[in-house]
Order: structure tokens, then sequence, then C-alpha cells
């Protein structure tokens, strides 16, 4: 990144002329609007270069990309009536101002006071997005990215001009003005567009997030805000954040040599009283004990609604069925306000102004509807119901439960910000989404479990586990303070004082120090930063996992070395043209990679599936293996389950590419029979997995349309499953791809040998980088079978370690496809190269070994 100037703009230029191009008409028809604008730029920067001098020396600070005049926006009364109630609101002059005059702004206040949903407006009516730019939002989360384009387009009463992109999905269309988006997703278009020309204002929000892109974007942003500068097409820099450690940026002399001013916008904060508990509960004691306290707030505290902080996705879910059996929402006996339940199940209120066709009905009932009740549950006679929760239920008001998670659906994540329905308390269960990037109105009552999930990489296992640990010190702050939006509040902490003290840290670290950065170095080298040492991150990510993303690139043959001899951080690397294409798949680099080399024998569908499958994970209802009590019926239906894997996997390369085979034989079949949720429950499918992995797997195929430019209509659910050729080159595509993730079986031991074969232990096996040996887990197709040599996508921790995925290889495919990590041998001095009669050619005896552990290969 030293000088990313003119140069590199032209590196970037014959890097992409190795790729093999379109032909001219689709190339036409594909490129970005960000790709045109940039090319009539540079014509207009080479042609008028002193004419725009001119220009520049008579309006000193004229912006070519902001329109002359004020933009009028007529907002709805409502609009602006809650508008005006917004801190920020009142210092919009002071806000325009600072932004008029300095390239770069940091605006930080209080969650809830405005700054998302309103300084976009300001620019778009200051006119910054009426010339030749657009104004572009970046967001950590891609809930907040979809939530806030449609307030904002709401808000100005203008939805078409505001749209969202996230990594899969958008509504972009040629109307836009202003653009929310994920921070990867600008990041990725800096490959493309350096200079970020369609913009004519960045804004990165919820900065004090920290995530690993919004770094990154801040670090590229500090130079392009300069590049552009320069070339007199001044780009305007704000980064938002919440009041949380923002000298990381503003006095970071390595970011800005010029510190930018910080608009403090002061929001009103009622106060909110911490309680603590006495006690802590232990680690599986969390849920239940939020559970109680909502019930007693419920039952025992004044109107106001509740927001819960809880780990992930499932642990919503679970608490909010539970919340809505004990307080049933929908039963008309327990409503103050006399609705009444239909025959149709729709909920009818007096004197409620929402209308309930507005709710995805249908789609709330399938999975974290308001539960039907029937009448043993509301007497309390259900043995799963205790006595204390029938007293609730005699007791109180209905509940108005809510999830929300960053995955959730964006017309569910929608209802959190309306009004319960009369008589009723709004509860929203939520995970760390609700602690900054989303506002809820009228919260009163906040219940802190302290805890956050957060993923854990262990450098040197390559293991990665979630793990629920505390939350930090500002993190809790930022929960409480959820509290005291509208009134004053109160927060309950589910933990000591004392365990707050003494074991939370003051902040959690940020993202970039924590998690494998593979992708976003690979994303850093498409934009040919050669000496990711040297680029200026807020805080720097560890050297360690920088030389291992460097490592993992080269072997994937995404980079080159500069410095033959010189390790990639020190010496540099430079994108190679495969690393180029790789870059453009939206997916992690070893996917990325499987997605570029898989144009051949029409193998794309399959990989593409492949891809989203190994995304989503947990595609069966697998059988428990926690000694949990199972009825006959499922028993049953597992056996079946084996038994189908086994017919699905068939004999030679299908068998051998093991639980793969057994995913794209699952999906083709959910394809084929329609993935009705009676063909899924019958043959043990997750209805839900089926569905993700549809959807992802069309939007790759989008993606893969878009880059190699083919029309070609990809996925096709009546494809016949892959053929044997076909199925021996996607495992080798898959053994390309995964490099190191070979595992070798080792032998009995002498003791187990002598056992009678159904009792012996199974064999455990021998991975590149793990001291501890691994097993095949009884999901798994190939459990029984144990291949001398497996390739397998992951490990896991459970009792034992475990491979996911796992497909069988041929160890002389390894020299072959592998050979990065091979070391060959010299022939023998005495064996001389003879000629092989049944190969016709002349053959050199060879023996190659593989990584740490040494294993002996037949040469390739
Ligand atoms: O970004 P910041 O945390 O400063 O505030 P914001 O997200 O702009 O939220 C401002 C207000 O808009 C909050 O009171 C939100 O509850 C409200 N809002 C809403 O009513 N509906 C949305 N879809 C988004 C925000
Ligand atoms: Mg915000």
């Amino acid at each position: 990144i030293s000088e990313p100037d003119e140069p590199r703009l032209s590196a970037v230029r014959r890097v992409d002329s190795e790729v093999p191009q379109p032909s001219s008409t689709v190339a036409e028809t594909h490129r970005t609007p960000a790709e045109i604008s940039s090319v009539k730029l540079e014509d207009r920067e080479r042609g008028l270069e002193v004419h725009s001098d001119v220009i520049l020396k008579k309006e000193k600070s004229a912006n070519p990309f902001r329109g002359k005049h004020n933009v009028l926006v007529e907002r709805l009364s409502e609009v602006h009536e809650s508008r005006g109630k917004l801190p920020v609101v009142s210092e919009e002059q002071a806000v325009m101002e600072a932004i008029n005059e300095n390239p770069v702004v940091i605006i930080c206040g209080e969650t809830g006071s405005g700054k998302t949903t309103q300084v976009p407006q300001f620019l778009y009516e200051a006119g910054y997005a009426s010339g030749n730019g657009i104004i572009g939002i970046t967001e950590p989360r891609r809930v907040a990215a979809i939530s806030m384009a449609k307030r904002v387009g709401y808000e100005l009463n203008r939805s078409q001009e505001v749209s969202y992109q996230i990594r899969y999905e958008g509504n972009v269309n040629p109307k836009m003005r202003i653009k929310f988006m994920t921070d990867g997703v600008l990041t990725r278009e800096l490959a493309s567009d350096f200079l970020l020309q369609r913009y004519s204002v960045v804004v990165i929000d919820e900065a004090h997030e920290r995530s690993v892109y919004t770094d990154v974007l801040i670090g590229l942003l500090s130079r392009i805000v300069i590049l552009r500068e320069k070339r007199g097409i001044p780009l305007k820099l704000i980064i938002m954040s919440a009041t949380l450690r923002v000298e990381d940026f503003a006095e970071n002399k390595l970011l800005f040599s010029v510190p930018p001013p910080v608009i403090q916008i002061d929001s009103r904060q009622f106060p909110v009283s911490v309680h603590f508990n006495k006690r802590t509960p232990t680690e599986g004691e969390y849920l239940e004990e939020a559970y109680k306290k909502i019930c007693k707030i419920h039952k025992e505290l004044p109107a106001g609604g509740i927001l819960v902080f809880v780990t992930g996705q499932q642990e919503v879910h679970a608490l909010c069925s539970r919340l809505r059996e004990t307080f049933p929402f929908r039963e008309s006996r327990r409503c103050p306000s006399g609705s009444q339940v239909e025959e149709t199940g729709k909920t009818k209120m007096k004197g409620v102004k929402f209308k309930l066709d507005a709710y995805p009905v249908s789609a709330l009932d399938e999975e974290e509807g308001i539960a039907h009740v029937d009448d043993e549950d509301l007497l309390g006679t259900d043995p799963s119901t205790n006595a204390r929760e029938a007293t609730f239920q005699a007791a109180a008001e209905p509940m108005y439960v809510l999830p929300l998670y960053s995955l959730l659906s964006s017309d569910k994540q929608a209802l959190v910000f309306q009004a319960a329905p009369e008589g009723s308390r709004k509860c929203v269960v939520a995970t760390n989404v609700a602690e900054t990037s989303i506002t809820i109105p009228d919260i009163k009552y906040v219940v802190d479990t302290g805890k956050t999930k957060m993923k854990l990489y262990d450098r040197n296992t390559g293991l990665s586990t979630f793990r629920v640990m505390w939350t930090s010190k500002a993190g809790a702050n930022q929960r409480a303070g959820r509290a005291g939006r509208t009134s004053a509040g109160h927060c309950y902490r589910l933990y000591s004082s004392a365990v707050f003290n003494d074991n939370f840290s003051q902040f959690t670290p940020p993202e970039i120090t924590r998690r494998p950065i593979d992708d976003i170095v690979l994303q850093m080298k498409a934009m040919n930063i050669e000496k990711i040492i040297n680029f200026p991150f807020p805080s720097p990510p560890n050297r360690e996992s920088l030389m291992v993303a460097e490592e993992e690139l080269l072997a994937l043959e995404a980079v080159k070395l500069l410095k033959p001899g010189k390790s990639a951080e020190v010496g540099g690397s430079r994108i190679s043209a495969l690393g180029k294409i790789m870059s453009s798949f939206p997916v992690a680099p070893k996917f990325a990679k499987m997605l570029a080399i898989s144009n051949q024998q029409g193998l794309t569908p399959y990989v593409i599936t492949l891809i989203a499958a190994l995304t989503v994970q947990e595609l069966f209802v697998e059988s428990w293996n926690d000694g949990s009590e199972q009825s006959e019926e499922v028993r049953k239906r597992h056996g079946y389950l084996s038994q189908m894997k086994k017919r699905w996997i068939g004999t030679g390369y299908t068998k051998m590419l093991g639980d793969l085979m057994v995913l794209l034989k699952a999906v083709g079949a959910a394809d084929f029979n329609g993935a009705t949720e009676e063909y899924c429950k019958e043959h043990c499918l997750r209805l839900k997995a089926i569905r993700e992995i549809r959807q992802l797997r069309q939007q790759l195929a989008n993606a893969v349309s878009l880059v190699t430019a083919s029309d070609e209509v990809l996925i096709n659910p009546q494809t016949p499953p892959p053929n044997e050729l076909q199925a021996k080159l996607i495992l080798q595509i898959v053994l390309c791809c995964l490099g190191k993730k070979i595992a070798r079986k080792l032998p009995h031991s002498v003791v187990d040998a002598n056992k009678p074969e159904k009792h012996r232990l199974k064999h455990s096996y021998q991975t590149q980088n793990l001291e501890q040996l691994v097993y095949i887990h009884p999901n798994s197709v190939l459990f029984q079978d144990e291949p001398e040599y497996i390739l397998y996508q992951e490990l896991f921790e459970g009792k034992k370690i475990y491979c996911r995925n796992v497909m069988e290889i041929r160890p002389e495919w390894i020299p072959k496809f592998l050979p990065q990590y091979c070391t060959f041998e010299k022939p023998d001095e005495t064996a001389e190269p003879f000629f092989d009669e049944k190969s016709g050619t002349v053959v050199c005896q060879l023996s190659s070994t593989f990584g740490a552990h040494a294993w002996p290969l037949p040469a390739a």
C-alpha cells in the first residue's frame, strides 16, 4: 500500500489480461457500473488534466461528486416526529460543517442516538448523492445492513434510492443513491475499483465492533482519501462508532497523519439501575436463571419491554418457545384487552391498530410462531410444566416474544421495531446483535446473562471451536445502556459484581487478532498489496496468523513469492492469475479454488452444491450420541438412514468420495423429490438445511456466472449424480484445495489386535499437524471401512477428536496434486531409469515423503 498509484493500477490490468477474457459483447453487458464509470473517469482525467487544475483553483473546495444544491425531501409526518427526538438531528449543522471541511470525520455517540439512520440522510440532503457519486455505508452485520436500508428508504420516502447488498443478496437497482452493505462487500469492490470512484462518501458504521473487514477498510480508506484528493475527485470518509475506544482511530498516527475531528453526539441517556446477582450461576444454569428473571419481571414489575441477551440462535429459540409456553400470546382468556381466537388461528384485537395480515404468519408459525396452546398446558397439568410456571400463567398478561439474531430473515427482524400489541409485554430474546447494531424501542428492562459466544481458533492445531465466554466490561455496559433509551430502566446482571470486576476484560479484542485471516489477505493481495506487514491496520494482526495465511495462500497457489527464498511476510508475495479469479468468488479461499478449477467435465454444478452443503452443515438429523432416550421409531429411521447412505455411495470412486458423495446424493434426492416436509422427515434430512443449501447454491451459481460471464443455467434440479470419472475428478479437486487435511491410518496396537474383531477399537489416524490421534466419526459413511488414507473437511472435538466429512484418497495422488507439501528424494544412485512396457514410458524411481510425520509415499 506504500504508493498504490498509477503503475499499480496498470498492474491490476495486466494481471487481469492473463485471465481468460470473456467475449467482448458479454464483457460489455457484465461490466459493473463501477467499472464503466472508472473507465470514463480515467479518460477524462488524462484528457483534461490542465483544465481540471484550473477548475480546482477557481473553486477551491468544489467537489465534482457533490451536487450543487441541497435536495428537498418530503417526509411523512410520523417520520418527522420521530426524527425530531433523535440527538443526532439537533447536531446536523455541526456534523455537516465538519464533513464539508474535512476529508475524514469521526462521529461517535451512544447507540440509538440516530447515527446510522440519520447521517446518510444528512448527506443525501446536502447533495452528496446527486452528483456523480453515491453514498456508501458499511455495516459489520448483515442484519443491520438490511434493516437500516429499509428504514432510511422509508424515512426519506424514496425507498427505491436506498439499497442494500450483503454477501449473497441485495436489491441494488439503477436508481440507487444510498447503498448499505456489509464491510466485506465493499472490500470486494475495492479489488475492481481501488479508488472507489462510484462513491462520493463512504461511511464506516459500527467501527467500535472492530470486525476484520472494518479494520482493513479503515486502513485502506485512510490512503484512498489521499489518492482521491490528489486527483481532484475528493472522497469523504466518515467513521461512526459507539462511545468506545475511539482513540484507536482518532489518535493513530499511522492511519491519519492529521488527526480527524471527532464529533461527540451527546444523547440523553436515562439512568439505568444495575442489579447484580448475589451468586453467579454455573455454566449450565444461566438460561434457566434468565428464564426465571424474565418471569419475575413480567409478573411483578410495571409495563415496559424486556431485552434478554443470550449467546446464540439455538438459545434464542429455546428461550423463546419456553416463554411462549409460559405466557401464551394468543390465548384470549389471558388477554385483558379482549382478544379472541378465531377458527383460523389468527388473532384479532379490539382497538389495536396493527394489521396481523402484515405479519408473515405462516412463516412465524413454522418455527418461532406464537405457540398453539391447548388447555392442558394452560392448566399446568403437563408434567414438564412445574407448579411455579402455572402460577405465572394464572397471573400474568400475555408476552409478545420475539427472537433476534443475525441470520434471522429480514421480515422477522423487522418485528422488533414495532410496538407490542396492546395488553401484552414485548420481550426480545437476542444475541449480541442488540448490543450496538440495532436499537429496539421501548425497552425498560435488560436481562444480561453476561455471556457471549466467541469463535476461538487454535493456531497450532487448526481446530476452531465456539466457546461461550464472559463478555467484556464495555460489552456489559452497552447492554445495560439499552434499558435507558426512552425512560429510566433496570439492568439485571445474572452474575455477581465480583465476577464482573475480576473476570471481565475491559474490551473484547479486535476480531483481526482472534481469527485466521487467509480470506482477508487474499482480498488484500487482489488489491496488489504485496507486503501486508506494512499495512496501516488500526490493530495489526498477530504475526503468526499472518504467516499462516500467507503460507496457506502460497500452498493454494493463489500467490507467488516476490523474493524466492524469503518468506512471504518478509519478502512479500504477489497474487497469481488463479488467485485473482479466486478473489472474485465470495467464499473462503479453499472453496474459491475449488470453484476456480472446477471448470471441466461439467463439474461446476457439483462443486457448487458441495460448497453450499459444506458451508451449511448438519444436513442430517443424526442419531444422538449423548445417551438420551430415543423412541423406537427414531431409532428405526436412523437405521434406515445409515443403510441409505451406504446405498448412496455405491462403489469405486463414488464410494471414495464418501461423505461428500452422501451430501451430493442427499441434496440431489431432495431436489428430485421436491424437498417436501414429509420427504425430509422420512429421510432424516433437515428441511431448513436443504432450503439454505438450495438458496446458497443459487447465489453461488449467480456469482460464478457473473465471474465467468456465462449465462448458462448452472443448476438444474434434474442433474444426475456424478459418474465414476466425475467422482474421481471431484475428489482430486477437493484434495488440491483442502491440502494438508489428510490423515493416515495407524495399525492396531498389539493388545487390540489380539481381541476378537467386534471388540476391537476403531483405528486411529495420524494427521499432519496434530500430535493427538484423530478418529472417523460414527456418523461418517466410511466409519466401518476405515480407509488407509483419508481426506477430511475439518476436525472437531467431541469425546475424541473427530474428522468431519471424510473421503478416501489414493496415496499416489498426494505427490501429484500436493507437491508443495512433499519432499522428493533423489532416485537411488543405483536405480537406473527403465522402460516400462505397460505404460510405454521411461520410469525413474522417485520416492516422496509428506510433511511433518514423514510418511513415505509412492511416486506420482
Ligand atoms: O446508529 P445509532 O445506534 O446511533 O441509532 P439508529 O440505529 O440510527 O437508531 C435511531 C432510532 O431509529 C432508534 O430509536 C431505533 O429504534 C429507530 N429505528 C426504527 O424505528 N426502525 C428501524 N428499522 C431502525 C431504527
Ligand atoms: Mg448504528
